[in-house]
């Protein structure tokens, strides 16, 4: 079952992270981003009532575009359900979703061999906020969601809590 979390989620949210990334500490960025709602779409898959994945979108634009725009991160799932469908259907949900809100592209930096998958091609005319070092060029990509244009050129505003360079190596 997949649904947008409540506030009532957040503590299994937080929960989350540390046993996906064990080596990264995402839950000061996960709980800025889920307080600021207006911006972010937050999707959870559940396992019966237990919160075993979850994926965040951030809404934004170029220095020159509106909010037409979108960050897919972080992405992730509890070790003992992964590779069962779970982080692909949060993908393809909140794409949809962000395709109904009138967002024309969708930017990830991860890794290819996953979101090839759902169409993510290498990004070269919009940058992410801080340089991405050349051997991991190929993880900064982005997904084009017709009928909406992609953005123009140009570097990509974030809302302040992924203004933070560690935050952006691939
Ligand atoms: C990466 C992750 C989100 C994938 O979710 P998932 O539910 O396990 O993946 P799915 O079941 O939807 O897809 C499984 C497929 O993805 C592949 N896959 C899983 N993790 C991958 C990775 N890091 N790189 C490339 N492929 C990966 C599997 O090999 C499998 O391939 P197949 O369909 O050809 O057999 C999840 O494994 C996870 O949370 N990992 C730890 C955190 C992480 O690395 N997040 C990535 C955010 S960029």
């Amino acid at each position: 079952m997949i649904r947008e979390t409540t506030v009532g989620d957040t503590e299994e949210i937080l929960a989350l992270y540390p046993q996906a990334f064990p080596d990264e500490e995402l839950r000061p960025l996960v709980s800025a981003l889920l307080d600021r709602d207006q911006v972010v779409l937050s999707l959870a898959g559940f396992n019966k009532k237990s919160l075993v994945a979850h994926i965040l979108f951030t809404i934004c634009g170029t220095e020159e575009q509106d909010q037409t725009g979108a960050l897919l991160a972080p992405l992730g799932v509890l070790p003992s359900h992964q590779k069962q469908g779970l982080g692909s259907s949060l993908v393809k949900s909140g794409l949809e979703k962000m395709r109904a809100k009138g967002i024309g592209q969708v930017f990830v930096l991860g890794d290819p061999g996953y979101y090839r998958r759902f169409g993510f091609l290498p990004e070269q005319h919009v940058l992410a906020p801080y340089p991405i070092p050349e051997e991991g060029a190929d993880a900064w990509q982005s997904l084009s969601l017709a009928p909406r244009a992609p953005l123009s050129a140009g570097r990509l505003m974030l809302p302040e809590p992924w203004m933070a360079p560690d935050l952006w190596k691939p």
